[in-house]
């Protein structure tokens, strides 16, 4: 059960999932709960839709187990991944829920007009409906870090990083404008600010995880749990020099070989890209990331398959098309059959 199944089974039951201090927030006089957990879950849903786009052709490809938030899921180690699984999330649910209220979907939240009629720069004044992602970050953060019940160092790398996805989200917006003035002369312009989309935030986020900072910790204080004493506060005293970075506490294993007491499934048996003239260089050495580096062996398969073509434009108004059948290669991680080879069997 992942933390977004809870997300939607305890709606209504606010004080069993979240902290009481986000409930009382949550709960005061007309605001409705109810649809700002609907709106997080489906945020948070598409942040993991986009993590999985992301590293689709990575060894670790954000799979299922993984999305677990909180800190005490014995299958996530504190890695550069789950770094980029809670930014990924917590930028969703704020994306979300500011949309949501943009949209006029909340009764207590609109744009956010605070720079209205003011002069912006030169030619143009702030108007139209800028996104008011100052609700967003504040519902987002009670969602996302209420889900964070732990006191230790990877409580603290989680929360860091929750906030990272929400600052990725504001540093990724963007200023729309409409022209204005006699016969479209564009003299004076209207902008007001947007939330980039998400895929927007998840290329922003993957170039952060690329360049994530690992944190030297005590590892008795990673492993300890709930020990920790006394007051702290994450977003003080963590890391003043890396608010806005990724970061981890543990190596990432190599992600070649399944090892389900990890949850890691290996790469066998997946599709990767193989050399062809117009991909990227990293393209090019995708089988050998994810296959022969691994140990296994990059196996071709032909299938056919069939599409539209010939497509005629007929008077009027249809489009009359032939199918083709082509065939199509691709390729997948297997074992090396007989002898054994590599690495990766250890
Ligand atoms: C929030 O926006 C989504 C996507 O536009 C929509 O499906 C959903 O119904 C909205 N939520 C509310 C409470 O209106
Ligand atoms: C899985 O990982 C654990 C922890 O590192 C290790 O003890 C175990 O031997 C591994 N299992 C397999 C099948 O590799
Ligand atoms: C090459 O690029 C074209 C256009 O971007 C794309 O449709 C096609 O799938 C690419 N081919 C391969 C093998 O990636």
């Amino acid at each position: 059960m992942g933390d977004l199944f809870m997300l939607w089974v305890t709606v209504g039951m606010c004080y069993a999932t979240f902290s009481a201090s986000a409930c009382s927030q949550l709960f005061s006089p007309g605001q409705a709960y109810l649809t700002y957990a609907t709106s997080a879950a489906l945020g948070a849903q598409s942040g993991i839709e986009e993590c999985k786009f992301q590293f689709v052709w990575e060894r670790w490809n954000c799979p299922e187990n993984a999305l677990q938030l909180s800190t005490h899921n014995r299958l996530r180690g504190a890695t550069r991944e789950t770094a980029f699984i809670h930014a990924i999330s917590s930028a969703g649910v704020m994306h979300a829920i500011t949309k949501n209220c943009s949209m006029g979907d909340f009764e207590n939240c609109g744009c956010d007009e605070s720079k209205k009629g003011k002069t912006g720069g030169r030619g143009w004044i702030w108007g139209g409906c800028s996104d008011n992602v100052e609700f967003g970050e504040r519902i987002s953060k009670l969602f996302v870090d209420s889900l964070e019940k732990g006191k230790d160092a990877r409580a603290l790398m989680n929360l860091h990083n929750n906030r990272v996805g929400r600052l990725a989200a504001r540093a990724t917006m963007k200023r729309t404008c409409k022209c204005h003035g006699l016969s479209g002369s564009c003299s004076i312009q209207t902008c007001w600010l947007q939330l980039a989309s998400i895929r927007e935030i998840g290329d922003y986020l993957k170039a952060k995880y690329d360049w994530a900072l690992k944190i030297e910790m005590d590892k008795h204080q990673l492993r300890a749990g709930n020990s920790a004493e006394g007051h702290w506060d994450p977003m003080e005293t963590f890391f003043p020099g890396a608010e806005a970075e990724l970061i981890f506490l543990e190596e990432s294993p190599d992600y070649c070989t399944r090892n389900t007491s990890l949850g890691i499934y290996g790469t066998e048996g997946r599709e990767c890209l193989q050399r062809s003239h117009n991909a990227s260089r990293w393209e090019q050495h995708n089988c050998g990331r994810l296959c022969t580096e691994c140990g296994l062996q990059v196996e071709e398969r032909r299938t056919e398959a069939t599409s539209s073509c010939n497509c005629k434009f007929q008077w009027c108004c249809t489009v009359k098309c032939d199918q083709c059948r082509h065939v199509v290669n691709k390729y997948y991680c297997r074992r090396y059959l007989g002898r054994s080879k590599g690495k990766g069997s250890a």
